[in-house]
């Protein structure tokens, strides 16, 4: 049964942290599952944004599409966008840690080791998490190289999620995932091997369904 449609803010991408005009800390994310998901969203009937940081992905077909740089944008955009969604879909490889200093000027080499100091980034998720309603829904990713249920389980939690979809570093910039979902019940869901825009499908039927108790709570229960 299709429900009425959601406006959904997905985040892709990774995010750039820049130490001087041409040099950044990043990541190796590529965006295609978030991209996925907002596409699938849109296809399902969704009112879609997504949130990105670079990537070398077309827009999907139908999707409003806001574009940042750094961890810091995404933060802001995130939280500009985030009271107008009925769920969030955070995909996003946004770094945990930015230059503390940033220099204007391109950094000349003097021959001598460099130290980078580097300061925490906020936590998007978890800002959003925290400053959500009883309607809205929050999906995360975790990405793990060891221990992943584990960890996966703990950022559930801390960050107060209604799932976690649980992948590894060998989904990165491929076109097929192997992930496990974890849902606030405990229970995992582990889905088949399948190209990108499948898994997307899924975790966007996941969203629906979330969401579908989430706005039908009696608002005592909010
Ligand atoms: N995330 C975020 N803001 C950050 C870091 C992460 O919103 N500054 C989000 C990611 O988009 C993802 C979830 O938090 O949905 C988990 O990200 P992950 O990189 O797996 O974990 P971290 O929270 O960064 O923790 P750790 O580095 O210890 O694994």
């Amino acid at each position: 049964m299709r429900m009425r449609p959601l406006r959904i803010l997905v985040t892709a991408g990774p995010t750039r942290e820049y130490i001087d005009p041409v040099r950044f800390i990043s990541n190796d994310s590529s965006g295609k599952m978030g991209f996925a998901i907002a596409a699938a969203a849109a296809q399902r009937g969704h009112a879609v944004t997504l949130i990105h940081g670079p990537v070398a992905l077309p827009a999907p077909p139908a999707v409003s599409v806001v574009s940042v740089i750094s961890a810091r944008d995404m933060l802001r955009a995130c939280v500009e966008h985030w009271p107008r969604y009925d769920a969030l879909i955070m995909a996003a490889a946004v770094a945990d840690y930015t230059p503390a200093a940033h220099s204007d000027e391109k950094l000349k080499k003097t021959g001598d080791e460099m130290t980078l100091k580097l300061a925490p980034t906020a936590d998007v998720l978890a800002t959003l998490s925290k400053n959500r309603d009883a309607r809205q829904t929050v999906i995360g990713f975790a990405l793990e190289s060891h221990n992943g249920r584990a960890n996966a389980a703990s950022k559930l939690t801390r960050k107060n999620l209604d799932a976690i979809v649980l992948n590894h570093p060998a989904a990165i910039g491929v076109d097929r995932s192997v992930v496990e979902i974890l849902t606030r019940d405990g229970v995992w869901n582990p889905l088949p091997d399948a190209p990108k825009d499948e898994t997307a499908v899924r975790i966007v039927e996941l969203a629906e369904s979330i969401a579908a108790g989430r706005l039908a709570a009696p608002s005592e229960s909010r």
